[in-house]
C-alpha cells in the first residue's frame, strides 16, 4: 500500500506566519506538524509515502524528511505548482501508486486514540473500495459531512455544506482501492475550480464502496488551519505528553516500534538530535 501526504496550499488562514514557511512546517507543540500525519502513515504499516507540497516549498521539506530511509521509509516528492484540489493528490501521484491501493492523508490532520493502530490496519487490510473516518464536532459546515443511517452507512457526502445533515466531519485521512486514480481522473472540477476528494468518495459511495469508520469519544481528530486550532492542537499534544512521559507522533519511536529501524539506528539517530528533550527522550527508548 502506498501514502500521500498531501500538504500544499497557501496557509492563508495562518498568515503572516505562513509567509516563508509551509503550514505543514509550523510547529505543533514540539515537532514540525507534518511529523504527526507521517506516523499515521507508518502507524498503518504504510513505508512507501509521496509528499506533495508547492514547489517553494518542498526544498524545505526535503530537508526536514529526507528520502525517509532513517526511519525505515521511503520517501518522495512531487510538486502541486497551483492549488488544484485534493484529490489532485491522485492525479499528480498516479505513476507512484502504480496500480495499488493507497492511502491519503492531509498534511494538517491530527489523529490520537488508543485502538488507533487497529482501526489504521484494518483500513489498510482492505482491499476493495473506500474507507473514511468521520468524527462528530460541533461546526460541521467547516468540513465534508456525511449523513448515516443506523447501521453506521453512509447516506449522503457533501463538501462543507451550508445545512449541514449531521454532525459527522469526514477527516482528512482516506483509505482507497486500487481503482482511486480512475476514478478521480474523471472527476470535474468544482465550483470552486478544484477537484474536491468528496467527488471522489461520492463516487465510491454511488458504486456501494464507501465505507465509514465512525472515531468515537476516545479519539482526539484535531485541527490546525487556524491560530487558534494551531495553539490548541499544541496544548493538547502538550498536556498528554507531559502528563505520561510519552511523545505524540515521534517517527523515530514510531519506526522503532513498528520495526522498521533497530536500536543501533535509534541510538545514532538520538546521537544526531543532541541533547535537550527530543534526544532525550529518544535515548530513554533505548534503556
Ligand atoms: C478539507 C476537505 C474536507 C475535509 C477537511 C478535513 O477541507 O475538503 O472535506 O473535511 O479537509 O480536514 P479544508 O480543511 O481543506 O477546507
Amino acid at each position: 500500500m502506498r501514502g500521500i501526504i498531501l500538504a500544499g496550499g497557501a496557509g492563508t488562514r495562518l498568515s503572516p506566519m505562513t509567509a516563508v514557511l509551509s503550514k505543514q512546517l509550523l510547529p505543533v507543540y514540539d515537532k514540525p506538524m507534518v511529523f504527526y500525519p507521517l506516523t499515521t502513515l507508518m502507524l498503518a504499516g504504510i513505508r512507501d509515502v509521496l509528499l506533495i507540497s508547492t514547489p517553494r516549498d518542498l526544498p524545505q521539506f526535503q530537508r526536514l524528511l529526507g528520502d525517509g530511509g532513517q526511519w525505515g521509509l521511503a520517501l518522495s516528492y512531487a510538486a502541486q505548482p497551483e492549488p488544484g484540489g485534493i484529490a489532485q493528490a491522485y492525479t499528480i501521484g498516479a505513476d507512484f501508486i502504480a496500480g495499488q491501493p493507497s492511502c491519503l492523508i492531509l498534511g494538517d490532520n491530527i489523529f490520537y486514540g488508543a485502538g488507533l493502530r487497529h482501526l489504521l490496519g484494518e483500513a489498510a487490510a482492505r482491499s476493495t473500495g473506500a474507507t473514511i473516518f468521520a468524527y462528530q464536532v460541533t461546526d460541521p459546515q467547516r468540513y465534508a459531512v456525511v449523513a448515516l443511517d443506523g447501521d453506521m452507512k453512509a447516506r449522503s457526502i457533501e463538501e462543507k455544506p451550508e445545512r449541514p445533515a449531521s454532525s459527522w466531519a469526514v477527516t482528512g485521512l482516506y483509505f482507497y482501492d486500487a481503482g482511486a486514480v480512475d476514478l478521480a481522473a474523471n472527476l470535474m472540477p468544482s465550483a470552486r475550480g478544484e477537484l474536491e476528494i468528496t467527488d471522489l468518495n461520492r463516487a465510491y459511495l454511488q458504486r456501494g464502496l464507501l465505507r465509514v469508520e465512525p472515531l468515537g469519544r476516545g479519539f482526539a481528530w484535531l485541527d490546525t488551519g487556524t491560530p487558534d486550532s494551531l495553539i490548541e492542537a499544541a496544548e493538547f499534544v502538550r498536556t498528554m505528553e507531559k502528563r505520561q512521559g510519552f511523545k505524540i507522533a515521534c517517527p523515530e519511536e514510531v519506526a522503532y516500534r513498528m520495526g522498521y529501524i533497530g536500536s543501533g539506528e535509534l541510538a545514532t539517530l538520538a546521537g544526531k538530535v543532541g541533547h535537550g528533550p527530543y534526544g532525550d527522550y529518544l535515548r530513554r527508548l533505548l534503556v
